[in-house]
């Protein structure tokens, strides 16, 4: 099969391009490749694909707030270009998406079923996309998922990881709850899920819920560490963009279709622990 990855240098996308090791690969990213202009449509169609996973995005949810036309050229124009090249090429299309399309008033996790009312822009941006990919005719799956970590790239855990090598105490927002998600496990469902016939939306992501405080003392308690880490408000935090205070994903769905991912303790334990010996030995895009 031909697969195009867009965002293939990003944290998902060089993990589904070691984990696709045995098909016909065609990473797309920037500066080659650029969302924001009609050439990445052109250059998606041109590479004949069977099938194209979507995971290239701007997906700094602060700078969304800054620069709110830069957000909107990449993750919604960008992804109705990315469908619409799906569509002349025939090709089936997996676009990942993400839990902060919900308003976070939920106090059970999200169903497939439940409307989205992005709070920042980012999530608004992302919605946008989802309904270009489902309005475009292609054969599309929206995967959601939520807060990603991997091997390459920025993310969360790292962030702590080195900050507890420079700092004697953190401070992490307790009143925001999600699912930590780590890429490599996402990649897995997503080639699973490339193999079934699913189309829609679907949530995925790693199984059981925390809140970034939690996520936090679980890292260091994982790096054998007794930092302490002290519970703060979203508001303390200070940050430009709103998020949801809950942003659970149901996996129902996922279940159904005879996936079941790993829990997010597990997945972070391997984690660590391969980002602390040094052993990761995976190439990038
Ligand atoms: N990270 C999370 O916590 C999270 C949570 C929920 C959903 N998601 C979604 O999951 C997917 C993968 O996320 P990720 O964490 O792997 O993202 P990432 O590491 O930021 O990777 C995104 C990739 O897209 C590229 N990109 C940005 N602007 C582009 C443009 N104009 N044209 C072409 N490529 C462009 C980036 O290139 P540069 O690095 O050069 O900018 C990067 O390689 C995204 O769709 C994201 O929205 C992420």
């Amino acid at each position: 099969m031909r697969i195009v990855v867009t965002g293939a240098g990003g944290q998902l996308g060089s993990d589904l391009c070691r984990m696709l090791a045995n098909e016909t690969v065609i990473p797309k990213d920037l500066p080659e490749f650029d969302l924001t202009r009609q050439g990445g449509e052109d250059q998606i169609f041109d590479a004949r694909p069977d099938v194209v996973i979507h995971a290239g995005a701007y997906t700094d949810v602060d700078g969304a707030e800054r620069t709110p036309d830069l957000a909107m050229a990449v993750n919604r124009d960008g992804t109705a270009r990315v469908a619409r090249a799906a569509v002349r090429a025939g090709a089936r299309l997996i676009y990942v998406s993400t839990d902060y399309v919900f308003d976070g008033t939920a106090t059970v996790p999200y169903t497939e079923q439940d409307v989205p009312n992005p709070l920042n822009t980012y999530g608004m941006s992302k919605w946008l996309g989802e309904q270009a990919v489902l309005a475009s005719g292609a054969d599309a799956l929206v995967v959601r998922t939520a807060w990603l970590y991997g091997h390459h790239g920025k993310n969360f855990v790292k962030s702590i990881m080195s900050a507890v090598r420079r700092e004697p105490a953190l401070r992490v927002v307790s009143d925001q709850r999600g699912c930590p998600t780590f890429a490599e496990d996402l990649a897995s469902a997503l080639l699973a899920l490339m193999a079934k016939n699913v189309s829609g939306v679907i949530h995925v992501t790693n199984r059981g819920d925390c809140t970034w405080h939690e996520f936090a003392e679980a890292i260091v308690r994982e790096m054998g560490l007794a930092v302490p880490v002290a519970p703060i408000s979203t508001g303390e935090a200070g940050r430009v963009a709103k998020r949801p205070r809950f942003s659970v994903l149901n996996q129902d769905r996922l279940v159904s279709l005879g996936i079941v991912m790993p829990e997010w303790r597990r997945s972070l334990a391997q984690f660590v622990n391969r980002q602390a010996s040094g052993s990761f030995t995976g190439g990038g895009a």
